[in-house]
Protein backbone atom coordinates (compact mmCIF):
# COMPACT_ATOMS: atom_id res chain seq x y z
CA UNK A 1 0.00 0.00 0.00
CA UNK A 2 1.61 3.41 -0.69
CA UNK A 3 -0.51 6.32 0.64
CA UNK A 4 0.10 9.89 -1.10
CA UNK A 5 -0.13 12.59 0.26
CA UNK A 6 -0.42 16.19 -2.06
CA UNK A 7 -0.05 19.29 -1.26
CA UNK A 8 -1.47 21.72 -4.09
CA UNK A 9 -1.56 25.12 -4.60
CA UNK A 10 2.19 26.38 -5.10
CA UNK A 11 3.45 23.34 -3.55
CA UNK A 12 2.30 20.75 -6.12
CA UNK A 13 5.63 20.81 -6.98
CA UNK A 14 7.03 19.44 -3.85
CA UNK A 15 4.43 16.92 -3.54
CA UNK A 16 5.88 13.72 -1.54
CA UNK A 17 4.97 10.54 -0.54
CA UNK A 18 4.81 8.56 2.44
CA UNK A 19 5.53 5.29 1.99
CA UNK A 20 2.42 2.65 2.85
CA UNK A 21 4.86 0.81 5.44
CA UNK A 22 4.31 3.73 7.72
CA UNK A 23 0.73 3.78 7.58
CA UNK A 24 -1.75 1.90 9.62
CA UNK A 25 -5.01 2.24 8.01
CA UNK A 26 -5.31 5.76 6.69
CA UNK A 27 -3.65 6.78 9.69
CA UNK A 28 -2.00 9.87 7.95
CA UNK A 29 -4.32 10.94 6.12
CA UNK A 30 -4.49 14.66 7.31
CA UNK A 31 -7.95 15.49 8.88
CA UNK A 32 -8.48 19.16 8.83
CA UNK A 33 -11.09 20.96 10.68
CA UNK A 34 -12.54 24.13 9.62
CA UNK A 35 -14.81 26.46 11.09
CA UNK A 36 -18.21 25.92 9.16
CA UNK A 37 -17.27 22.01 9.20
CA UNK A 38 -19.16 19.56 11.29
CA UNK A 39 -17.45 19.19 14.67
CA UNK A 40 -14.66 16.71 14.26
CA UNK A 41 -16.31 13.69 15.83
CA UNK A 42 -14.08 11.43 18.08
CA UNK A 43 -15.34 8.32 19.28
CA UNK A 44 -13.78 7.07 22.08
CA UNK A 45 -14.70 3.14 21.53
CA UNK A 46 -12.73 -0.38 21.47
CA UNK A 47 -10.79 -0.69 18.16
CA UNK A 48 -9.00 -3.97 17.31
CA UNK A 49 -5.93 -3.12 15.68
CA UNK A 50 -2.71 -5.65 14.66
CA UNK A 51 -0.01 -4.49 17.15
CA UNK A 52 1.80 -7.35 17.25
CA UNK A 53 2.69 -9.84 14.59
CA UNK A 54 0.34 -12.96 13.99
CA UNK A 55 -0.36 -15.34 14.85
CA UNK A 56 -1.19 -12.74 17.79
CA UNK A 57 -4.02 -11.71 17.49
CA UNK A 58 -5.32 -7.92 16.99
CA UNK A 59 -5.16 -6.03 20.00
CA UNK A 60 -8.04 -4.35 21.47
CA UNK A 61 -7.31 -1.01 21.72
CA UNK A 62 -8.69 2.06 22.94
CA UNK A 63 -9.13 4.87 20.11
CA UNK A 64 -10.63 8.32 18.89
CA UNK A 65 -11.76 6.60 15.62
CA UNK A 66 -10.84 3.44 13.24
CA UNK A 67 -7.27 4.39 12.59
CA UNK A 68 -4.23 4.48 15.26
CA UNK A 69 -2.53 6.79 15.65
CA UNK A 70 -5.25 9.46 14.51
CA UNK A 71 -3.78 12.55 13.42
CA UNK A 72 -5.71 15.71 13.27
CA UNK A 73 -4.85 18.98 11.31
CA UNK A 74 -6.12 22.39 12.07
CA UNK A 75 -4.68 26.00 11.48
CA UNK A 76 -3.76 28.49 14.29
CA UNK A 77 -6.80 31.35 14.48
CA UNK A 78 -9.44 29.28 13.40
CA UNK A 79 -12.42 27.54 15.94
CA UNK A 80 -11.65 24.26 16.03
CA UNK A 81 -14.92 22.15 17.64
CA UNK A 82 -14.07 18.32 18.06
CA UNK A 83 -17.30 16.38 19.92
CA UNK A 84 -16.14 13.50 21.77
CA UNK A 85 -18.94 10.96 22.19
CA UNK A 86 -18.31 8.06 25.04
CA UNK A 87 -18.57 4.54 23.46
CA UNK A 88 -16.12 2.98 26.23
CA UNK A 89 -18.40 1.48 29.37
CA UNK A 90 -15.44 3.76 31.68
CA UNK A 91 -16.38 7.63 31.65
CA UNK A 92 -13.41 9.73 30.00
CA UNK A 93 -12.85 13.10 28.03
CA UNK A 94 -10.50 15.22 26.26
CA UNK A 95 -7.65 17.35 27.06
CA UNK A 96 -5.44 19.14 24.66
CA UNK A 97 -2.31 19.08 26.15
CA UNK A 98 -0.39 21.63 25.32
CA UNK A 99 -2.90 24.31 23.86
CA UNK A 100 -3.38 27.42 25.70
CA UNK A 101 -7.44 27.11 26.09
CA UNK A 102 -10.44 28.27 28.36
CA UNK A 103 -9.98 26.28 31.17
CA UNK A 104 -13.71 24.89 30.89
CA UNK A 105 -12.23 23.28 27.84
CA UNK A 106 -9.16 21.59 29.75
CA UNK A 107 -10.50 18.07 29.65
CA UNK A 108 -9.51 17.59 33.28
CA UNK A 109 -12.90 15.32 34.98
CA UNK A 110 -13.67 16.90 38.74
CA UNK A 111 -11.70 19.88 37.75
CA UNK A 112 -12.82 21.90 34.63
CA UNK A 113 -15.91 19.42 33.49
CA UNK A 114 -17.92 16.89 34.47
CA UNK A 115 -17.00 13.23 33.31
CA UNK A 116 -18.19 12.26 29.98
CA UNK A 117 -20.24 9.23 31.22
CA UNK A 118 -20.63 6.00 28.74
CA UNK A 119 -22.92 7.38 26.08
CA UNK A 120 -22.36 10.32 26.55
CA UNK A 121 -21.39 13.42 24.13
CA UNK A 122 -18.84 16.84 25.49
CA UNK A 123 -18.15 19.64 22.69
CA UNK A 124 -15.13 21.12 23.08
CA UNK A 125 -14.52 24.32 21.03
CA UNK A 126 -11.48 26.65 21.24
CA UNK A 127 -9.33 28.48 18.63
CA UNK A 128 -6.05 27.19 18.82
CA UNK A 129 -3.76 30.17 19.76
CA UNK A 130 -0.31 28.55 19.16
CA UNK A 131 0.61 26.45 16.22
CA UNK A 132 2.83 23.54 16.49
CA UNK A 133 2.74 19.72 17.34
CA UNK A 134 0.25 19.04 19.95
CA UNK A 135 -1.28 15.95 21.40
CA UNK A 136 -4.56 14.88 22.86
CA UNK A 137 -5.82 12.58 25.57
CA UNK A 138 -8.12 11.58 28.43
CA UNK A 139 -7.29 12.62 32.35
CA UNK A 140 -8.84 10.49 34.41
CA UNK A 141 -7.69 6.69 34.74
CA UNK A 142 -5.24 7.75 32.42
CA UNK A 143 -3.28 4.61 32.69
CA UNK A 144 -5.71 2.52 31.77
CA UNK A 145 -7.24 4.87 28.58
CA UNK A 146 -3.86 6.59 27.46
CA UNK A 147 -2.14 2.76 28.50
CA UNK A 148 -4.66 1.52 25.90
CA UNK A 149 -4.26 3.91 22.86
CA UNK A 150 -6.85 6.67 23.96
CA UNK A 151 -4.78 9.47 22.27
CA UNK A 152 -4.54 11.63 19.26
CA UNK A 153 -2.25 13.91 17.32
CA UNK A 154 -3.38 17.63 16.85
CA UNK A 155 -1.18 20.04 14.49
CA UNK A 156 -2.04 23.79 14.52
CA UNK A 157 -0.48 24.60 11.20
CA UNK A 158 0.61 28.25 10.96
CA UNK A 159 -0.50 29.27 7.40
CA UNK A 160 2.53 29.73 5.35
CA UNK A 161 5.03 28.02 7.44
CA UNK A 162 3.90 24.78 5.07
CA UNK A 163 5.82 26.34 2.12
CA UNK A 164 9.06 26.02 4.05
CA UNK A 165 8.94 22.23 4.01
CA UNK A 166 8.96 19.42 1.02
CA UNK A 167 7.61 16.73 3.53
CA UNK A 168 6.11 17.33 7.25
CA UNK A 169 5.90 13.79 8.73
CA UNK A 170 4.09 12.53 12.22
CA UNK A 171 6.01 9.80 14.20
CA UNK A 172 4.12 8.94 17.45
CA UNK A 173 6.34 7.04 19.96
CA UNK A 174 4.54 4.56 22.35
CA UNK A 175 4.72 1.09 23.65
CA UNK A 176 2.11 -1.42 24.81
CA UNK A 177 1.77 -3.52 27.47
CA UNK A 178 0.28 -6.81 25.49
CA UNK A 179 0.79 -10.41 26.16
CA UNK A 180 1.55 -12.66 23.14
CA UNK A 181 -1.26 -13.41 22.09
CA UNK A 182 -2.39 -9.56 21.43
CA UNK A 183 -4.36 -8.93 24.38
CA UNK A 184 -3.08 -6.14 27.49
CA UNK A 185 -1.26 -7.47 30.20
CA UNK A 186 -2.22 -5.45 33.65
CA UNK A 187 -1.02 -1.69 32.72
CA UNK A 188 0.42 -1.14 36.09
CA UNK A 189 2.12 -2.34 39.04
CA UNK A 190 3.23 -1.41 42.28
CA UNK A 191 7.28 -2.17 41.42
CA UNK A 192 6.92 -0.06 38.50
CA UNK A 193 4.24 3.34 39.76
CA UNK A 194 6.62 3.73 42.81
CA UNK A 195 9.60 3.54 40.44
CA UNK A 196 10.78 4.65 37.06
CA UNK A 197 7.21 3.43 35.66
CA UNK A 198 6.05 0.14 34.05
CA UNK A 199 7.02 -0.05 30.87
CA UNK A 200 5.30 -1.97 27.68
CA UNK A 201 6.20 -5.26 25.91
CA UNK A 202 5.94 -4.03 22.53
CA UNK A 203 7.45 -0.97 21.29
CA UNK A 204 6.13 0.75 18.73
CA UNK A 205 6.52 4.01 15.69
CA UNK A 206 2.95 4.88 14.32
CA UNK A 207 1.79 1.48 15.32
CA UNK A 208 5.14 -0.41 13.92
CA UNK A 209 8.24 -1.91 14.52
CA UNK A 210 9.31 1.43 13.14
CA UNK A 211 8.39 3.79 10.19
CA UNK A 212 9.52 4.44 6.92
CA UNK A 213 9.17 7.26 4.53
CA UNK A 214 9.74 7.96 0.88
CA UNK A 215 10.59 11.48 0.45
CA UNK A 216 12.25 13.20 -2.66
CA UNK A 217 16.22 13.50 -2.68
CA UNK A 218 17.11 17.02 -1.64
CA UNK A 219 13.57 17.23 0.13
CA UNK A 220 12.95 19.13 2.93
CA UNK A 221 11.68 17.07 5.58
CA UNK A 222 10.18 18.46 8.65
CA UNK A 223 9.58 15.77 11.41
CA UNK A 224 7.70 16.04 14.07
CA UNK A 225 8.11 13.37 16.79
CA UNK A 226 5.88 12.53 20.15
CA UNK A 227 6.38 10.56 22.85
CA UNK A 228 2.82 9.71 23.73
CA UNK A 229 4.09 6.75 25.87
CA UNK A 230 3.00 6.55 29.59
CA UNK A 231 6.50 5.81 30.65
CA UNK A 232 9.44 5.74 28.40
CA UNK A 233 11.98 8.29 27.85
CA UNK A 234 13.68 7.87 24.54
CA UNK A 235 16.94 10.74 23.09
CA UNK A 236 16.80 11.35 19.83
CA UNK A 237 19.55 11.60 17.07
CA UNK A 238 19.13 11.60 13.23
CA UNK A 239 22.08 10.09 11.45
CA UNK A 240 22.59 10.37 7.42
CA UNK A 241 22.07 14.04 6.93
CA UNK A 242 22.47 17.32 9.32
CA UNK A 243 19.57 18.11 11.58
CA UNK A 244 18.14 20.75 13.35
CA UNK A 245 15.65 20.91 16.31
CA UNK A 246 13.39 23.71 14.84
CA UNK A 247 10.73 23.80 17.80
CA UNK A 248 9.38 22.16 21.17
CA UNK A 249 6.54 21.01 22.44
CA UNK A 250 5.26 22.82 19.05
CA UNK A 251 6.36 26.09 19.88
CA UNK A 252 9.68 26.91 17.46
CA UNK A 253 12.59 28.11 18.48
CA UNK A 254 15.75 29.40 16.33
CA UNK A 255 17.30 26.09 15.01
CA UNK A 256 19.49 24.48 16.99
CA UNK A 257 21.73 21.96 15.66
CA UNK A 258 20.10 18.54 16.90
CA UNK A 259 22.56 17.13 19.55
CA UNK A 260 20.93 13.79 21.53
CA UNK A 261 17.51 15.58 22.58
CA UNK A 262 15.67 14.08 25.44
CA UNK A 263 11.68 13.35 24.92
CA UNK A 264 9.85 12.09 28.45
CA UNK A 265 6.28 11.43 28.35
CA UNK A 266 4.15 14.05 26.34
CA UNK A 267 7.18 15.81 25.09
CA UNK A 268 7.37 16.82 21.33
CA UNK A 269 10.04 17.65 19.04
CA UNK A 270 10.30 19.19 15.59
CA UNK A 271 13.17 18.49 13.55
CA UNK A 272 14.11 19.62 10.55
CA UNK A 273 16.89 18.05 7.75
CA UNK A 274 17.72 17.81 3.74
CA UNK A 275 17.17 14.59 2.59
CA UNK A 276 20.52 13.71 0.68
CA UNK A 277 20.34 14.21 -3.21
CA UNK A 278 21.64 11.11 -4.45
CA UNK A 279 18.93 8.18 -5.17
CA UNK A 280 18.44 5.30 -2.44
CA UNK A 281 19.91 7.17 0.26
CA UNK A 282 18.76 7.17 3.29
CA UNK A 283 18.08 8.91 6.59
CA UNK A 284 17.45 7.51 9.89
CA UNK A 285 15.67 9.20 13.19
CA UNK A 286 16.89 6.65 16.49
CA UNK A 287 16.57 6.29 19.83
CA UNK A 288 20.11 6.60 21.86
CA UNK A 289 18.70 6.52 25.58
CA UNK A 290 19.60 3.17 26.07
CA UNK A 291 23.13 0.96 24.93
CA UNK A 292 22.09 -0.03 21.32
CA UNK A 293 20.48 2.74 19.35
CA UNK A 294 16.89 1.50 18.41
CA UNK A 295 15.66 2.48 14.88
CA UNK A 296 12.08 4.71 15.21
CA UNK A 297 11.90 6.17 11.02
CA UNK A 298 14.05 5.64 8.13
CA UNK A 299 13.58 8.30 5.43
CA UNK A 300 14.30 6.54 1.88
CA UNK A 301 14.85 8.79 -0.93
CA UNK A 302 12.98 8.14 -4.16
CA UNK A 303 12.29 10.03 -6.98
CA UNK A 304 13.16 12.88 -8.92
CA UNK A 305 15.61 15.18 -6.98
CA UNK A 306 14.56 18.66 -5.77
CA UNK A 307 16.85 21.77 -6.75
CA UNK A 308 19.78 21.66 -3.76
CA UNK A 309 18.94 24.11 -0.90
CA UNK A 310 21.79 26.78 -0.07
CA UNK A 311 19.83 28.61 3.10
CA UNK A 312 20.00 26.81 6.42
CA UNK A 313 17.57 25.12 8.20
CA UNK A 314 14.38 27.11 8.63
CA UNK A 315 13.00 28.91 11.23
CA UNK A 316 9.38 28.64 11.96
CA UNK A 317 7.24 31.65 12.95
CA UNK A 318 7.13 32.62 16.06
CA UNK A 319 3.85 32.16 18.46
CA UNK A 320 2.65 35.09 20.94
CA UNK A 321 3.86 33.45 24.02
CA UNK A 322 3.43 36.29 26.72
CA UNK A 323 7.13 36.94 27.67
CA UNK A 324 7.91 36.65 31.66
CA UNK A 325 9.06 39.47 33.43
CA UNK A 326 11.86 37.42 34.46
CA UNK A 327 13.58 39.77 37.01
CA UNK A 328 10.58 40.38 38.91
CA UNK A 329 9.47 37.43 39.06
CA UNK A 330 7.63 35.70 41.89
CA UNK A 331 9.72 32.01 42.35
CA UNK A 332 8.02 29.23 43.67
CA UNK A 333 8.93 25.53 44.46
CA UNK A 334 7.54 22.41 43.48
CA UNK A 335 8.82 19.41 45.04
CA UNK A 336 8.91 16.25 43.67
CA UNK A 337 9.69 13.50 45.93
CA UNK A 338 8.30 9.77 47.10
CA UNK A 339 4.65 10.60 49.32
CA UNK A 340 4.57 10.54 52.77
CA UNK A 341 2.95 7.24 53.78
CA UNK A 342 -0.46 8.70 53.52
CA UNK A 343 -2.80 6.85 56.29
CA UNK A 344 -5.10 10.05 56.53
CA UNK A 345 -5.65 10.19 52.95
CA UNK A 346 -6.93 5.85 53.11
CA UNK A 347 -8.76 6.94 56.28
CA UNK A 348 -10.21 9.84 54.20
CA UNK A 349 -11.16 7.73 51.15
CA UNK A 350 -13.18 4.84 53.37
CA UNK A 351 -15.03 7.32 55.37
CA UNK A 352 -16.00 9.48 52.37
CA UNK A 353 -16.80 6.06 50.12
CA UNK A 354 -14.97 8.14 47.50
CA UNK A 355 -14.62 5.25 44.85
CA UNK A 356 -10.50 5.95 44.08
CA UNK A 357 -12.29 6.95 40.54
CA UNK A 358 -13.82 10.08 42.00
CA UNK A 359 -10.85 12.02 42.51
CA UNK A 360 -8.69 9.97 39.64
CA UNK A 361 -5.94 8.37 41.17
CA UNK A 362 -4.93 4.63 40.73
CA UNK A 363 -4.05 2.13 43.31
CA UNK A 364 -1.67 3.45 45.87
CA UNK A 365 0.16 6.28 46.70
CA UNK A 366 3.41 6.66 45.90
CA UNK A 367 4.51 10.17 44.82
CA UNK A 368 3.72 13.64 46.05
CA UNK A 369 4.13 17.32 45.03
CA UNK A 370 5.33 19.55 48.06
CA UNK A 371 4.62 17.04 50.42
CA UNK A 372 0.65 16.79 49.33
CA UNK A 373 -0.35 13.77 47.43
CA UNK A 374 -3.10 13.93 44.95
CA UNK A 375 -5.43 14.10 46.03
CA UNK A 376 -4.60 15.51 49.20
CA UNK A 377 -6.14 15.18 52.68
CA UNK A 378 -8.73 17.12 52.72
CA UNK A 379 -12.83 16.54 52.99
CA UNK A 380 -13.89 17.87 50.25
CA UNK A 381 -13.72 16.49 46.48
CA UNK A 382 -10.35 18.91 45.30
CA UNK A 383 -7.56 19.71 47.42
CA UNK A 384 -6.33 23.43 48.01
CA UNK A 385 -4.56 24.74 45.15
CA UNK A 386 -0.80 24.41 45.18
CA UNK A 387 -0.35 27.96 44.71
CA UNK A 388 -2.81 30.72 43.91
CA UNK A 389 -1.41 32.89 41.27
CA UNK A 390 -2.44 36.41 40.64
CA UNK A 391 -3.60 36.80 36.68
CA UNK A 392 -1.13 38.57 34.98
CA UNK A 393 1.99 38.26 37.36
CA UNK A 394 5.06 36.47 35.97
CA UNK A 395 6.45 33.31 37.87
CA UNK A 396 9.10 31.35 37.97
CA UNK A 397 8.63 27.60 39.15
CA UNK A 398 11.44 25.60 40.39
CA UNK A 399 11.06 22.16 39.98
CA UNK A 400 13.35 20.42 42.29
CA UNK A 401 13.49 16.81 42.15
CA UNK A 402 14.44 15.01 45.18
CA UNK A 403 14.06 11.32 43.82
CA UNK A 404 16.11 8.83 41.92
CA UNK A 405 13.74 8.97 39.05
CA UNK A 406 13.73 11.64 36.13
CA UNK A 407 10.10 13.10 35.92
CA UNK A 408 8.18 15.05 33.39
CA UNK A 409 6.72 17.59 34.65
CA UNK A 410 3.61 19.34 32.63
CA UNK A 411 1.37 22.52 33.54
CA UNK A 412 -1.95 23.02 31.87
CA UNK A 413 -2.96 26.13 29.99
CA UNK A 414 0.76 27.97 29.76
CA UNK A 415 3.71 27.74 27.74
CA UNK A 416 6.53 28.31 29.99
CA UNK A 417 10.10 28.85 29.47
CA UNK A 418 12.84 26.45 30.56
CA UNK A 419 15.40 28.87 31.81
CA UNK A 420 17.77 26.87 34.26
CA UNK A 421 19.18 24.02 35.33
CA UNK A 422 21.26 23.15 38.21
CA UNK A 423 22.77 20.54 36.40
CA UNK A 424 23.77 21.69 32.62
CA UNK A 425 23.58 24.49 30.44
CA UNK A 426 20.50 25.42 29.31
CA UNK A 427 18.94 26.26 25.61
CA UNK A 428 15.98 28.33 26.65
CA UNK A 429 13.19 27.28 25.14
CA UNK A 430 9.36 27.07 25.57
CA UNK A 431 7.60 23.99 26.90
CA UNK A 432 4.51 22.30 28.14
CA UNK A 433 6.33 20.10 29.65
CA UNK A 434 10.00 19.85 31.22
CA UNK A 435 12.01 16.26 32.24
CA UNK A 436 13.69 16.96 35.64
CA UNK A 437 16.14 14.65 36.01
CA UNK A 438 16.86 12.77 39.77
CA UNK A 439 18.12 15.78 42.29
CA UNK A 440 18.02 18.32 39.23
CA UNK A 441 16.29 21.60 39.93
CA UNK A 442 15.22 23.00 36.79
CA UNK A 443 13.50 26.68 36.40
CA UNK A 444 10.56 27.50 34.18
CA UNK A 445 8.67 31.28 33.76
CA UNK A 446 5.41 32.06 33.02
CA UNK A 447 2.62 34.78 32.84
CA UNK A 448 0.00 33.65 34.71
CA UNK A 449 -2.17 34.99 31.87
CA UNK A 450 -5.16 32.17 32.25
CA UNK A 451 -7.52 32.64 34.23
CA UNK A 452 -9.02 28.96 35.95
CA UNK A 453 -7.94 26.11 37.81
CA UNK A 454 -4.77 23.77 36.19
CA UNK A 455 -3.19 20.81 36.65
CA UNK A 456 0.44 20.19 37.30
CA UNK A 457 1.57 16.66 37.13
CA UNK A 458 4.80 14.56 36.20
CA UNK A 459 3.46 12.68 32.83
CA UNK A 460 4.76 9.60 34.04
CA UNK A 461 1.16 8.47 34.23
CA UNK A 462 1.22 6.23 36.91
CA UNK A 463 3.31 8.72 39.21
CA UNK A 464 0.88 11.15 37.94
CA UNK A 465 -2.02 8.77 39.53
CA UNK A 466 -0.04 7.83 42.41
CA UNK A 467 0.01 11.24 43.98
CA UNK A 468 2.45 13.26 41.66
CA UNK A 469 0.01 16.11 40.54
CA UNK A 470 -1.78 19.42 41.83
CA UNK A 471 -2.63 22.37 40.59
CA UNK A 472 -2.41 25.75 40.51
CA UNK A 473 -5.24 28.59 40.68
CA UNK A 474 -4.90 31.47 38.37
CA UNK A 475 -7.24 34.36 39.41
CU1 LIG B 1 -0.93 15.51 28.86
CU2 LIG B 1 -2.36 16.75 32.45
O1 LIG B 1 -1.65 16.10 30.65
CU1 LIG C 1 7.28 11.09 37.48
Amino acid sequence: MTQSVLRTGGLARRSFLISGAALVGAALLPRRARADDPPLQLIAAENNVQLLPSPAAPSPLWTYGPQWPLIVRTERGKPFHARLTNKLSDHTAIHWHGIRLPNAMDGVPYVTQPPVKAGETFDYIFTPPDAGTFFFHPHCDTITQLGRGLAGVLIVEEPGDAELFDADVVVVIKDWRLKPDGSFDTLTTDQGAGKAGTFGTRKTVNGLDHADFTVRPGARVRLRVLNVDVTRIVTLAVDGAPAALIATDGNPLDPLPLTPWRLGPAMRADITFDMPREENATVDLSNVWGMTPELLARFHASGEPLPARTDGPPRLTPNAIPQPDIANAERLRVDMSASPASPQLEAWLKETGAPLDAVCRTGRIFWALNRTPWPGQSHEKLPPPLFNLTRGRSYIFEFANATPHPHPMHLHGHTFQVVASSKEKIVPHLADTVLVAPKERIDVAFVADNPGDWMVHCHIVEHQETGMMGYVRVA
